[in-house]
């Protein structure tokens, strides 16, 4: 079992101003617009090779992120993510050490078809932590819409 970086993810109010400043300050391209219709957001990844900047804008202001811009209106640092082997192992090991696996239990997957889950800030001191499965599920990307 290793971990790896997959990304540190940032809510934005703008994700095409935020993809423009990326490109014109930091000289770094986004790769397409995707939208993930289950997490509510449209995104976008920035490859930095060894990891990925995930930019996130809400779908609509119910979805957890879009809470999490009413309160950040400038947008702010929102999780990072570990890329895991198996998010079903990675998980069950976590809640038997007693953390909080958010969520309603079902698999959740991101615009690649990777299954995905989120524990607790309260559990990973104070900052949202994503977990990743390296490998994708084509199966599960059915549903997600890639480019804007
Ligand atoms: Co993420």
């Amino acid at each position: 079992m290793s971990k790896t970086l997959s990304h540190v993810s940032i809510v934005v109010p703008d994700l095409e101003a935020a993809i423009e400043t990326m490109r014109t300050v930091h000289g770094l391209t986004s790769g397409p617009i995707a939208e993930n219709k289950q997490q509510g957001v449209r995104l976008a990844y920035i490859d930095l090779g060894n990891s990925k900047i995930e930019l996130m804008q809400p779908l609509n202001p119910d979805s957890p992120v879009g809470r999490f811009l009413a309160k950040n209106p400038r947008g702010g640092m929102h999780h990072v993510c570990f890329g895991v082997d198996e998010v079903a192992a990675e998980t069950d090991g976590l809640k038997q050490k007693g953390l909080r696996v958010l969520g309603d239990g079902k698999p959740a997957y991101n615009v690649h078809g990777q299954q995905i889950a989120f524990v607790h800030p309260a559990d990973f001191f104070g900052a949202l932590l994503e977990l990743e499965q390296k490998s994708a599920d084509p199966a599960a990307v059915s549903g997600i819409h890639h480019g804007s």
